[in-house]
């Protein structure tokens, strides 16, 4: 080893000790008598002190270094005289006896350092050194705490990891794939998975009863901050289970997470039905933190011939506290904030009930003053609240009120990142209606049952049936998603008869599951939790980029390795490709 010690663990105990560190230098200060290193590893930051007296050409040495050094020094622990009540080892520091430069450094492009002076396009193209910093080691520990006791919760409940194939075949599984050419089979393409989906099926007709893999899945899809085109999931798959089965182990899997790596206790997840986290918050993955509930109002305030609430199919508010002293000013700027073409909105009411109990809103001509009070009461208002009101068609009004409702959230500071609302969402429909292709998309993927109560449907009225389907929320994002599967072939084949699949194209698509499904497939279910999300909700973030060790930017590039980056005419040769005109 070049080091006795790392540079997170000396303590005023070892005071006297002989040791040798090595580390890269932070930073060094000059006071002339003496000079001051703070030496960094990944475990944290010691102190270096040379004394120009006692060895003037040691001190001079150590003058003469550059931040980013690699640096390997022999010295004795002693007592600080100026302690640093903020750095773990800020008791002590090391007279220096001894010092290698182990490695030179150019001078970095920004400063290493919990606070740092480099934006994000420059981080992310010298991520190596952004790694060096605190916030983002800090967050690959975390990933790797919460890979690990996942890895022991599972395995303790007899799941096996087992690794399924990265260059597969296409399937239409929601998002784009991407694609790989083959150079062996001219035009033919192999394509990386979106989910290991398909093989942990076929894994549970092969008896493995329980298997997870934490796995990386790609789907071409455009970018967010909870989005990244590869990303990780906690891929999870069991036989002869229930819906309730797969609820309860999962639920016990984040419990799990919560106590060993954030020491919390969390209250046992709500439940709410896709219908009803529609009507009252708008969403299919509603943040629970906080209230403010949808209220319907169409039957109360239509009729008073004020025409967006007399033409709307839904008119819905909600409540916000303490708000009903809003200006003018904040009420327009709110009604400009939901016009914007991301929220998309007509316009917004509202109805002021003041402190002093005196009401007032932008709909006065239209009502009375004793029935702009039943409009409060029914919303629950007390003097101080403020309503906000949208109507229009319902899903779209539900939408925007939604966002609407996220936005007083945060501004109201509802949206603690310390705080936890977990929720399952259940009875997702089975299929949606695309417009533009003119038929039914499954919701989830093609393998998801029906309720068993809306299977007889399925021929008749494909639109009313509701999937035996599931997702894990957890403040407002969607951290999870699976089903109970289809395990049996008639039904199979009427669900791809319902998404317009002729028997033919099933076959092509999925010969090889109809296939295997004719030998005995046990009933199974099975979910996929984002792991790159959950890191960045136990990380308290927003982003999945700052979780990741070499994330994509937003136009999908790595900006530190060049990629995607054109490739040279003879490898598209071998792979049977040409780019058109204007690409080459
Ligand atoms: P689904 O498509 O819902 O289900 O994906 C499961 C979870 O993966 C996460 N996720 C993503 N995270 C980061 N970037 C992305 N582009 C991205 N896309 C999805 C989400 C999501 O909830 N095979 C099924 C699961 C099953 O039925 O068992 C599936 O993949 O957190």
């Amino acid at each position: 080893m070049l080091r006795t010690h790392t540079c997170g663990e000396l303590r005023i105990g070892d005071t006297g000790k002989d040791v040798i560190l090595a580390g890269w230098l932070q930073r060094s200060r000059d006071l002339g008598g003496m000079t001051f290193i703070d030496l960094r590893d990944r475990f944290g930051i010691t102190q270096l002190a040379f004394n120009m007296e006692t060895d003037a050409t040691l001190c001079g040495k150590a003058r003469e270094l550059g931040r980013e050094f690699v640096l390997q020094v022999t010295g004795q622990v002693v007592e600080r005289s100026n302690k640093n009540p903020k750095m773990e080892t800020g008791d002590v520091e090391i007279l220096v006896t001894d010092l290698r430069v182990l490695n030179t450094s150019e001078v970095p492009p920004f400063t290493i350092e919990e606070n740092t002076d480099g934006g994000d396009e420059l981080r992310m193209k010298y991520r190596y050194l952004d790694i060096r910093r605190n916030a983002v080691r800090r967050n690959l520990e975390l990933r790797h705490k919460l890979a690990f006791e996942t890895r022991r919760y599972l395995s303790d409940n007899l799941f096996l990891e087992v690794e399924t194939p990265v260059l597969i075949k296409s399937t239409p599984e929601g998002a784009r794939d991407f694609l790989v050419p083959s150079r062996i089979h001219a035009g033919q393409f192999y394509a990386l998975p979106q989910s290991p989906q398909t093989f942990k099926q076929l894994l549970m007709v092969g008896g493995l009863d329980r298997y997870f893999q934490i796995v990386k899945c790609f789907r071409d899809e455009d970018l967010r901050a909870d989005r990244q085109p590869e990303f990780t999931q906690i891929d999870c798959e069991m036989s002869f289970v229930n819906r309730e089965d797969i609820l309860s182990t999962f639920e016990g899997l984040a419990r799990y997470l919560f106590k060993t790596v954030k020491g919390l206790d969390i209250m046992p997840f709500a439940r709410i039905t896709y219908a009803d986290a529609m009507k009252y918050y708008g969403s299919d993955k509603p943040d629970t933190r906080f209230g403010m509930k949808f209220v319907e109002l169409q039957q109360m305030l239509q009729g008073a011939g004020f025409p967006l609430f007399d033409e709307a199919q839904l008119v819905a508010g909600i409540k916000v506290e303490g708000c009903g002293d809003y200006s003018r000013k904040q009420l327009d700027e709110l009604t400009d904030w939901v016009r914007r073409p991301q929220v998309g909105a007509k316009g917004l009411v509202y109805v002021k009930f003041q402190n002093d109990g005196a009401i007032k809103s932008s709909v006065d001509k239209f009502y009375t003053s004793d029935q702009l009070h039943q409009l409060l009461e029914a919303c629950d208002a007390l003097p101080g609240d403020l309503l906000l009101i949208m109507a229009g068609e319902t899903h779209a009004t539900r939408k925007a009120l939604g966002e609407l409702r996220l936005e007083m959230g945060k501004r109201l500071g509802l949206r603690n990142p310390d705080k936890y609302a977990c929720l399952w969402v259940v009875d997702f429909p089975l299929l949606e209606w695309n417009a533009e292709a003119q038929r039914f998309f499954a919701m989830h993927h093609p393998f998801t049952s029906p309720l068993p109560e809306d299977a007889q449907l399925l021929a008749t009225d494909p639109a009313m049936v509701r999937a035996n389907a599931y997702d894990m929320v957890i403040n407002g994002v969607e951290i999870g998603g699976g089903s109970i599967r289809i395990f049996d072939r008639e039904l199979q084949a009427t669900m791809f008869d319902a998404l317009g699949f002729s028997p033919q194209e099933a076959q092509n698509q999925f010969g090889f599951l109809l296939d295997a499904f004719r030998y005995g497939a046990p009933p199974h279910g099975g979910i996929a939790l984002g792991f790159d999300r959950l890191c960045s909700l136990f990380g308290g973030s927003d982003s999945i980029r700052d979780f990741i060790a070499f994330p994509k930017n937003n136009a999908a590039r790595d900006v530190m390795i060049d990629s995607p980056s054109p490739v040279d005419q003879a490898q598209l040769k071998e792979l049977h490709l040409k780019l058109d005109q204007k690409q080459s």
